[in-house]
């Protein structure tokens, strides 16, 4: 399995004919961000809202519309077409789309996809809150539920229509995070449980002064959101961060070094950890209990104390994952410094990363070299989540 095991997943997109079509484009935009490919299939009522030409530029690819066009089929017959991505969506999912798909209606390039199609079926339901509540959308979503569908939403809210209630169509990134992990299933690393720690943490100093870094947790969680990509029963134990918790990943909220062991702890066995959290070194010796008084002897001296280094203590202990990999962020010799680091600390890959060009932390983007026992492998400067990508990539080669 190579690097590229994500970007070799397609998904087959019917877009249906609703104001939520919109929303559409931007889940396409998400898929194509992370490396997976859509093959658009828009309705002639999706047509109404948005244009074959949005739709096949955002997706890179053609636009099929037709059941009976014979330039279609004669590139790819409808058939094939049905079977020619690893997951079928449909967003949004009117309640006509429902309705054929229940009750095996072929009569448009939409339907007989639904209806030819072996492979998982994932929709996200859009539509005016009377027609979802109706008997016969109810009966048809069972139907499909019974059928396997996975359904993401609808959100209950404020509708195009003026009413109010469930029918609006999921956000793109709840959709995506779906999408992505229901492409993990049957991956490489199904079966295998990860935990993974991410973010700054935060050192109490009173009740309102803490000791935290820069740390975004952006790496940490595309390399969470990856590894679930490949199949993988992820746990993310993270600092605080403003980031969304990746879909089908469990997420285990901490504030300090210490919750952030004893959660990783907790979140063992595990076959694979990969600390990329940003631990404070030190706390604060005694947590005050009471916000400390700017005073006449001017400022307090700061006790600190040693905080555990989960990193090393995951790759000591007696229930130790298989791969345990570490991150180092440093300035000056980076490679020297990043192999004492993986000996002193007992993890099997240490990914350096050089902090010092500027904008890594916090960043969108980073160059990394990945060193093991065997030596260092130096990769391009690319998007946290292309690292991530790679790096889940060759996570998964390690256990084939
Ligand atoms: O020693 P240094 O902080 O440079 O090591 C960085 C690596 O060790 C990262 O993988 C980081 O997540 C991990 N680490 C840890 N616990 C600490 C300090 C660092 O897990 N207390």
């Amino acid at each position: 399995m190579g690097a590229s095991a994500l970007s070799e997943k397609r998904v087959l997109l019917i877009v249906g004919g609703g104001i939520a079509a919109y929303k559409a484009l931007e889940l396409i935009r998400l898929l194509r961000k992370a490396g997976v490919g859509v093959r658009p299939i828009l309705t002639a009522a999706g047509a109404q809202f948005v244009t074959p030409l949005s739709l096949s530029a955002l997706a890179e690819d053609k636009v099929y519309s037709e059941l009976f066009s014979l330039t279609d089929e004669a590139e790819m017959g409808h058939i094939e077409l049905s079977r020619s991505a690893d997951l079928v969506v449909v967003a949004p999912a009117t309640a006509d789309l429902m309705a054929k798909a229940a009750n095996g209606l072929a009569g448009d390039l939409a339907a007989t996809t639904l209806l030819a199609t072996d492979k998982p079926v994932l929709m996200a339901p859009a539509m005016n809150v009377r027609m979802w509540e109706h008997a016969a959308t109810q009966r048809n979503l069972a139907t499909l539920r019974a059928d396997g569908v996975v359904f993401v939403g609808p959100d209950e809210g404020a509708m195009a229509c003026g009413e109010y209630g469930a029918g609006r169509m999921a956000e793109p990134p709840a959709i995506f995070a779906a999408i992505m992990a229901a492409l993990g299933r049957g991956g490489p690393l199904e079966g295998k449980r990860a935990v993974i720690t991410a973010g700054p943490t935060a050192e109490p100093i009173d009740p309102v002064r803490l000791i935290t870094n820069r740390s975004s947790g952006k790496q940490g969680y595309a390399i969470a959101q990856a590894l679930a990509a490949l199949g993988a029963d992820v746990t993310l134990v993270s600092g605080p961060t403003a980031l969304a918790a990746p879909a089908g990943v469990r997420r285990v909220e901490v504030e300090t070094a210490c919750q952030m062991l004893a959660a990783c702890e907790s979140a063992l066995p595990a076959d694979i950890a990969v600390c990329v959290a940003a631990v404070a070194d030190w706390r604060p010796q005694n947590l005050q209990g009471s916000k400390i008084k700017k005073g006449a002897d001017g400022p307090p001296a700061l006790g600190l104390v040693e905080n555990p280094d989960i990193l090393a203590t995951l790759s000591k202990s007696n229930r130790r994952p298989k791969l345990v990999v570490g991150f180092a962020a440093e300035t000056d010799d980076v490679e020297a410094n990043a192999a004492a680091k993986l000996a002193r600390k007992g993890c099997d890959w240490i990914v350096a990363n050089d902090v010092g060009q500027g904008g890594t932390l916090g960043g969108d983007d980073n160059a990394v070299a990945i060193v093991t026992s065997e030596g260092i492998e130096r990769w391009d400067r690319m998007a946290k989540g292309e690292v991530a990508r790679r790096l889940a990539a060759r996570i998964a080669q390690e256990f084939q």
